[in-house]
């Protein structure tokens, strides 16, 4: 069994080369689905180095990143924001400590029993009748191919003990009370909750 979260934690520590959104797009689309305004306090996990966090509005700010390569880029561009080196899985905040909690573009990187763990940790950072915006994760029902070329790539790369990227069905967040949104780039699409 290939550990990816050891595997994207390491490709963190030793690469620039981490995607990151900025296009308008993602953003008005972020901060529409999230209802985020300068009045709400923002957690975004998987902040990278924060460029996404640097263009959203929020009176507070936190970023969490489990690369200290990047904590450290990500306090540089959010100079009044407060950039925590923690785990998806295990957030170093108290219960209901957030309006708005972000995670975007890294459930693509976690195994499903992991997944289920950040899940839980999000909504026990979010406040009651606070929002949570999971996204982007890449479409299965999209793939080239559709779910047999994707089940075969899967057993190959496992077999040969590479990482690769999870695809979760809709019913992953539908069964966990999430609404499905189709997102704005690529065949992606995003899971959004009211606490
Ligand atoms: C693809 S980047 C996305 C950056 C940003 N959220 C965006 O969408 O533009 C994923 C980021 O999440 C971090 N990351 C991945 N898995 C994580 C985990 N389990 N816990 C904390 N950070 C994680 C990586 O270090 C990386 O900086």
């Amino acid at each position: 069994m290939v550990d990816n979260i050891k595997y994207w934690k390491q490709q963190s520590e030793s690469t620039d080369k981490i995607g990151e959104y900025r296009q308008d797009e993602v953003i008005r689309f972020v901060v529409q689905h999230l209802k985020l305004s300068k009045s709400q306090t923002l957690l975004d996990v998987g902040c990278a180095k924060g460029n996404m966090l640097a263009l959203l509005p929020a009176k507070k700010k936190v970023g969490v990143d489990f690369s200290m390569r990047y904590a450290k880029e990500a306090r540089k561009n959010n100079p009044g924001a407060r950039i925590v080196v923690a785990e998806a899985a295990q957030l170093p905040f108290g219960d209901g400590s957030f309006d708005r909690v972000l995670c975007h573009s890294l459930f693509h990187l976690m195994d499903i029993p992991y997944a289920k763990k950040v899940i839980l940790e999000l909504e026990r950072v979010c406040r009651k009748k606070g929002r949570i915006l999971i996204g982007d994760i890449p479409d299965m029902q999209d793939y080239p191919g559709g779910k047999l070329a994707y089940g075969i790539r899967t057993a190959f790369l496992e077999r040969v003990g590479r990482p690769h990227y999870i695809m979760f069905k809709h019913g992953f967040f539908e069964e966990r009370n999430y609404a499905i949104i189709p997102g704005p780039i690529n065949p992606r699409f995003y899971a959004v909750k009211q606490k």
